[in-house]
């Protein structure tokens, strides 16, 4: 089979911005744990479509930990990226930061990783995807450790059975 050309982390980079709205929030006021899965999910999954050019599935999603709670107008910003791709999977990484609307001084909210299957649009099974190419430091050290967790995940996967 032919090799798929790489393809850099930079196309893959997804950000979106979103304020938390009333109907966003529990009743303390702060922002319900499932709409920033929802959104972290929204986010990973186009850049994991930008990296496929497929359509893709969310295959499943590590530990997530919230680090402290957003307030209703608090504005959100999520940046996603593929670390990592394997075969037909890709590591997404997704951070979440709460900007200061007075200041523009950002938070760290949550990260999360995620891995996401693509999809032969025609079939609907599994394809491949073009390898990740890193190109900053900082995408180096991610791709290293997205393997890492790769392996801490099919051992968990194998033992789980
Ligand atoms: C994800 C899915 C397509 C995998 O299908 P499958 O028949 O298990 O496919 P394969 O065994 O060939 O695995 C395909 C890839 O998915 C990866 N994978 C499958 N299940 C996984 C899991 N739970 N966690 C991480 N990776 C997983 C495999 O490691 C493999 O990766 P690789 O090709 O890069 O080595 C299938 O399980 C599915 O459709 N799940 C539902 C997805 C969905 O609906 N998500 C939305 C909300 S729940």
């Amino acid at each position: 089979m032919t090799e798929l050309p790489g393809r850099p982390v930079s196309e893959s980079r997804t950000e979106m911005t979103e304020i938390v709205f009333p109907n966003d929030a529990n009743p303390l006021g702060n922002i319900m744990g499932g709409r920033v899965m929802h959104w972290i999910d929204i986010c990973a999954a186009i850049a994991a479509g930008r990296h496929a050019r497929s359509p893709v599935v969310t295959a499943a999603v590590d530990q997530i930990a919230f680090h402290r709670p957003v307030r209703v107008g608090g504005v959100l910003v999520i940046v996603a990226s593929v670390n990592y791709a394997h075969r037909t999977s890709m590591e997404v990484g997704v951070k979440m930061w709460n900007e200061d609307r007075a200041t523009g001084e950002r938070s760290h909210v949550v990260s999360a990783y995620l891995t996401f299957v693509a999809l032969d649009p025609d079939t609907g099974t599994p394809r491949r995807v073009p390898q990740v190419i890193p190109e900053t430091d900082d995408d180096r050290r991610r791709f290293a450790k997205a393997i890492e967790r790769r392996e801490r995940r099919l051992e968990r996967r194998e033992q789980a059975g």
